[in-house]
C-alpha cells in the first residue's frame, strides 16, 4: 500500500510516501512514519483522512487499533492522510503527578516554617488546632489524588500535551500558595469547635465516597484502560452522572466549613465551574454513546453533576 503522508495545507510531510503492507494497522503506521521521522513519535502525531472539498463537519481521525483497509476501502495505491503534529507529549499519570505535588509541598512550607516573617509578620505564631488538621485534611487530599493516579484510574489516553503540565501547575500550585498563605497566617481567626468538627467530618466522608466513585469508575475499563466509555452504575453514580466530581466539590465544601478562608471559597467556585463544564460534556457524551438505538442501552435519567440544582 503507497501511502501519501501531508499536512493540513497539503505539504508532504514525508517526502516519497510511504510503503506500507496491505494488512498494516493505523498504529503500524504511526510507527513508520517515527522510523521516517525521529520527531514524530506515535503519540505526538493525529492522523485524519483528507476532507473532500465541499464537505462539511469534522475530519475522521484515524483509529491506531483499526486496520488502514478500513478506511480506505481495500483502495492499495496512492492514498492520502492528513497529519498534525500534536507537540511534545507527557504521560498522563506525569501531568497528574506534577499538578498535585506542588499542593502537597507547597501546604505544609506555611505551616511549619517562619515564612510570614518576610510578609512583615515578626511576632510568636499560634497555632490553633484547626490549622494543624486543615495541613492533615489537605495532605490527605493531594496524596489520595496521587495514589489513585498511579494505582486506580484507567485513562483512556495515554498522553496529553506538555503545555497541560505548565497550564496546571499554574491553576494547583497558584491556588495552594493562596489558601495555604491565609488559613495559616499568624492573624487567622478559627471558626467554633463544633463547626470544624462539622466541616472536616463531613469532608472527609466526601473524600472517601470520592474514592469510591473512582473505584466504581476503574471497574468500568480493563487494566490496558481498554473498554471504552461505559455507563457507571451503583452508589451515587445512580444519580448523578459524574459523581465522582460532586463528592470532589462537597469535600472542598467541608474543608471550607471548618477553616472558613475567602481563598477557599474562591478555589471551590473555580474548580466547581470547572469540573460542570466538565461534567456536561461527559453527560452528554453518554447520551450520544447509549442513545437505545440499533440494540444500545438508554442512558438512564441523571443529575449531571450537583443535584438537586444542575
Ligand atoms: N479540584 C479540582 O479542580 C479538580 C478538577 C478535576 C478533577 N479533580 C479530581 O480528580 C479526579 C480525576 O479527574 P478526571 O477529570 O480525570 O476524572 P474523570 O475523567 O471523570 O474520571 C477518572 C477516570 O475514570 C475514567 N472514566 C470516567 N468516566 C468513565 C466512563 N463512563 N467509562 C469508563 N471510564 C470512565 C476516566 O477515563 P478517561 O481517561 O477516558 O477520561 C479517567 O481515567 C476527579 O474525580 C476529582 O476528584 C479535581
Amino acid at each position: 500500500m503507497k501511502l501519501s503522508v501531508v499536512s493540513r495545507s497539503g505539504r508532504e510531510i514525508i517526502r516519497g510516501g510511504i510503503e506500507i503492507n496491505d494488512q498494516a494497522t493505523v498504529s503500524d503506521l504511526q510507527n513508520a512514519i517515527h522510523k521516517r521521522n525521529k520527531k514524530y513519535y506515535p503519540s505526538r502525531q493525529r492522523l485524519t483522512l483528507p476532507v473532500q472539498p465541499g464537505t462539511q463537519g469534522r475530519p475522521v481521525v484515524l483509529d491506531p487499533k483499526k486496520s488502514l483497509r478500513d478506511y480506505f476501502d481495500g483502495n492499495t495505491n496512492n492514498v492520502t492522510v492528513v497529519f498534525k503534529d500534536l507537540g511534545p507529549q507527557v504521560l498522563y499519570s506525569t501531568l497528574f503527578f506534577w499538578e498535585y505535588l506542588g499542593p502537597l509541598v507547597i501546604y505544609p512550607i506555611f505551616y511549619y516554617f517562619p515564612v510570614y516573617k518576610y510578609f512583615g509578620y515578626e511576632g510568636e505564631r499560634v497555632i490553633h488546632p484547626v490549622q494543624t488538621y486543615a495541613l492533615y485534611y489537605w495532605c490527605f487530599h493531594y496524596f489520595k489524588r496521587i495514589m489513585e493516579t498511579f494505582f486506580v484510574h484507567r485513562f483512556s489516553h495515554a498522553t496529553s500535551p506538555l503545555s497541560n503540565v505548565f497550564r496546571n501547575c499554574a491553576y494547583y500550585w497558584t491556588f495552594g500558595t493562596y489558601i495555604a498563605y491565609y488559613v495559616n497566617h499568624p492573624l487567622y481567626t478559627p471558626v467554633s469547635d463544633l463547626q470544624m468538627k462539622i466541616g472536616f467530618g463531613f469532608g472527609i466522608i466526601c473524600q472517601v465516597s470520592n474514592f469510591y466513585c473512582h473505584l466504581i469508575l476503574r471497574s468500568l475499563r480493563s487494566p490496558s484502560g481498554n473498554g471504552g466509555y461505559q455507563i457507571p452504575r451503583g452508589f451515587l453514580f445512580n444519580i448523578v452522572t459524574c459523581a465522582n466530581y460532586t463528592t470532589e466539590i462537597y469535600q472542598w465544601v467541608g474543608f471550607n466549613v471548618a477553616t472558613q478562608t475567602v481563598a477557599g471559597y474562591v478555589f471551590l467556585v473555580a474548580a466547581t465551574f470547572i469540573m460542570t463544564n466538565w461534567a456536561i460534556a461527559k453527560h452528554r457524551r453518554l447520551k450520544k454513546l447509549f442513545d437505545g438505538k440499533d440494540g444500545r442501552p438508554r442512558y438512564p435519567r441523571r443529575w449531571v453533576i450537583l443535584p438537586p440544582f444542575f
